[in-house]
């Protein structure tokens, strides 16, 4: 499949768009929560002024996604209306709900905020996994250094391991950084990428060549040592 393994530079309501239906096991998501994010430094998040180009999506990833597979989908909490009304007009059922505590706020008003959280959705329904992934999990700082709203490797990996198979196609629509796409790749599954803005394009390709690198060099080295034994 030409989609495979490749993370594209564009919107994703055409790119996803054009897949074939059914072709994606997997759907792992951070898409912009329409909050106007901007964070100390000044740097904000393409789209995130409003929902209009993002919810549509979602459509899109129903249709792309095969029967039985899941969508988890971070979002924010204070534009969850407009988020599930899109998920149940896509198609999904809700399956599940995930929060990761943090240890430190990362803003302070009425409350101290302290989790992110994300909805896990299916398309029609699954098979019951043998071990379930907790609900509640430990929140992993990424430091946001390629990209104001990234999300570490470490949190998104157990997603992966839990909801697909060795294999199987990854999906992230709103890819930013590419850290699902990595994730995916370290535990040996497709993945494919979608993101609009150019320079986190070229940060998350280059990001991809080197895990690239580092999942085939073990494999050259075992290479090297039997034609060495032979
Ligand atoms: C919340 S960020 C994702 C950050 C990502 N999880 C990471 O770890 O780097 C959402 C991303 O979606 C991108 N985006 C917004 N609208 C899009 C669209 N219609 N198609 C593709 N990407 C889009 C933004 O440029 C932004 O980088």
């Amino acid at each position: 499949m030409p989609f495979e393994n490749t993370l594209q530079c564009g919107d994703s309501n055409q790119i996803i768009g054009a897949m074939p239906e059914g072709a994606v096991d997997l759907v792992v998501t951070d898409p912009p929560y329409g909050v106007n994010y901007r964070d100390r430094t000044g740097r904000t998040v393409k789209n995130d002024d409003t929902l209009e180009s993002v919810l549509p999506v979602f459509d899109q990833l129903y249709r792309a996604l095969k029967p039985g597979g899941f969508c988890i989908s971070f979002y924010g909490w204070n534009r969850i209306d407009r988020f599930m009304a899109a998920w149940k007009a896509a198609g999904f059922t809700v399956a599940g709900h995930m929060v990761w505590t943090k240890d430190y706020a990362s803003r302070r008003r009425y409350l101290a905020y302290h989790h992110e959280q994300a909805y896990v959705l299916v398309k029609g329904q699954a098979k019951l996994p043998g071990k379930p992934l907790a609900d509640v999990q430990p929140w992993v700082y990424s430091g946001n250094k390629a990209h104001p709203t990234e999300k570490a490797v470490e949190v998104l990996s157990p997603l992966i391991r839990s909801f697909s198979r060795r294999g199987d196609l990854v999906c992230d629509p709103f890819a930013g950084s590419g850290a699902t796409l990595v994730a995916a790749a370290l535990v040996g599954r497709r993945y494919l990428g979608v993101e609009l803005e150019e320079r986190y394009c070229r940060q998350a390709r280059t990001r991809l060549d080197g895990v690239v690198r580092h999942v085939a060099e073990p494999t050259l080295l075992n290479w090297q040592r039997s034609a060495e034994l032979s």
